[in-house]
């Protein structure tokens, strides 16, 4: 199956993916920044994958920069779109054109922390667990069904790096295993939830 990757950063997410790809079900045929600088774009030329940097500063306006990008995404014919630490808002058109297909990693147990500096707000309120979710993307931000959540315990000595570095570990783990559960056809959204071989979750 055709994964396509979006991304604004690092991409440690996407070397997660393409490291696991052998032994899943599917591949990366193509990653687009809306920063071409992101070191991701680099991650996806040494894997030999289509790299596509498009700066959204040169185009007009935000809509003609989304329809862009949806005629690029599309360009890739993929089965199903990755958000991998893209950090601008998608337009509810585009959400809605890969309805099903779109998922995307946060780092929180959602529905708690939603947006950004989760690490930050975690610390402030004392929290004692923290994690990652992987979850289909609807219109509403980081509110679509989940599919695979995983938790740790925040440790007295914790500092936004140090969880962070704790979480993003996990995040590598489950965002390959929940894009191989999709592309090998055992999980997708019906309605409003996600579904694992025939079980809502
Ligand atoms: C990830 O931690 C993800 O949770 C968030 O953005 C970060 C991207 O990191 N959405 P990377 O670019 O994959 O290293």
């Amino acid at each position: 199956k055709r994964v396509v990757v979006l991304l604004s950063g690092n991409g440690s997410n996407l070397q997660a993916l393409l490291d696991q790809e052998h032994n899943h079900s599917y591949q990366i045929v193509g990653v687009i920044s809306n920063v071409p600088e992101a070191y991701g774009l680099e991650r996806a030329r040494q894997h030999k994958v289509a790299a596509l940097g498009l700066d959204y500063k040169v185009f007009s306006s935000r809509g003609a920069f989304d329809q862009r990008l949806v005629e690029e995404v599309k360009r890739f014919e993929p089965d199903l779109v990755v958000l991998a630490g893209y950090m601008k808002i998608l337009s509810p058109e585009f959400v809605e054109k890969f309805a099903g297909r779109l998922i995307n990693v946060h780092p929180s147990l959602l529905p708690e922390y939603k947006g950004l500096g989760t690490y930050r707000r975690v610390l402030a309120d004392k929290k004692t667990r923290h994690g990652c979710t992987v979850h289909f993307v609807t219109p509403e931000l980081d509110s679509g069904a989940h599919i695979i959540q995983a938790s740790l315990n925040v440790e007295p000595t914790d500092n936004e790096e140090s969880l962070k570095q704790r979480v993003q570990a996990m995040e590598h783990q489950i965002y390959p295993l929940a894009v191989h559960l999709i592309t090998s056809g055992r999980l997708q959204l019906k309605g409003d939830k996600a579904v694992l071989d025939d079980h809502p979750i």
